[in-house]
C-alpha cells in the first residue's frame, strides 16, 4: 500500500489505533496543521473508501548533531542541521501487525532522501514513545541521549535518528 499526503475528504472519524491522543490528533489537528497552518504534513495509507488505515505526520526541523554517534557526525558542520522530523505514527488496530507501520516509515526514508536532494537533509528524526523504541531500532534508527517530556509529563518520548547516508546505503536510492 502506498502513502500520500492527507486530503480534506479522507475519512478520519473511525480511525482507532488504541491510543486516544493519536486518534484525536488525526481527527482534530492533522487537517488544520496541514491545510491552514502549514506546520506539518500527514502522510496516510487509505482503504477503498478513503478511510485512513495508517498515518505519519512529518515536518521540516533541525538538529544539533552533538548527541549522535561519530559515524553520523563525520565531516558535518557543528551547527544545527536540517532534518525531516517524524512527529507521529499510528496504525489502526484492525490493520496493526501487517507491516503498514514499517512501510510508512520506509516511505518517509525516501521522502528524507528527496528533501536532501531539494533543500538539504541529514536524516530522519523521530520522537518515539519510550515503549516503541525497538520498532524504530529494527529499522536502523539509533537512540539519542535526549529524553523529552519532563518529570511531570505522563508520557516519556525518546528521540531516535537515522541518517540519510544510511538510508541511501540501505535503499540504494
Ligand atoms: C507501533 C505501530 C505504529 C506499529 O505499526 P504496525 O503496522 O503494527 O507494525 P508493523 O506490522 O509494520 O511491524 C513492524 C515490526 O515492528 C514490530 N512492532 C510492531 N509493534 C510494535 C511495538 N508496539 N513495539 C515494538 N515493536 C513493534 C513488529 O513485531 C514487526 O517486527 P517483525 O517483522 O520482526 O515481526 C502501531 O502498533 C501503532 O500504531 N500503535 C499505536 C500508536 C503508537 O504507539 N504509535 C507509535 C508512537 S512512537
Amino acid at each position: 500500500m502506498t502513502s500520500r499526503p492527507l486530503e480534506r475528504s479522507d475519512i478520519r472519524d473511525d480511525f482507532d489505533c488504541g491510543d486516544p491522543s493519536f486518534n484525536d490528533f488525526l481527527r482534530r489537528y492533522a487537517g488544520q496543521n496541514q491545510f491552514r497552518n502549514y506546520v506539518g504534513v500527514t502522510y496516510v495509507a487509505i482503504d477503498e473508501r478513503h478511510a485512513v488505515r495508517a498515518y505519519a505526520t512529518v515536518s521540516a526541523s533541525s538538529l544539533d548533531l552533538s548527541g549522535l554517534p561519530e559515524e553520523d557526525r563525520r565531516g558535518l558542520p557543528d551547527y544545527p542541521l536540517p532534518v525531516l522530523r517524524l512527529a507521529r505514527l499510528a496504525v489502526d488496530l484492525r490493520h496493526q501487525g501487517l507491516g503498514l507501520g514499517r512501510a510508512l516509515v520506509r516511505d518517509l526514508m525516501l521522502l528524507a532522501l528527496e528533501q536532501r536532494r531539494r533543500v538539504g537533509c541529514v536524516g530522519l528524526l523521530v520522537d518515539a514513545l519510550a515503549t516503541r523504541v525497538s520498532f524504530y531500532e529494527q529499522l536502523g534508527f539509533v537512540a539519542l541521549d535526549t529524553v523529552s517530556g519532563g518529570p511531570n509529563s505522563r508520557t516519556r518520548y525518546r528521540a531516535l535518528f537515522l541518517s540519510t547516508r544510511k538510508i541511501e546505503r540501505a535503499t540504494g536510492a
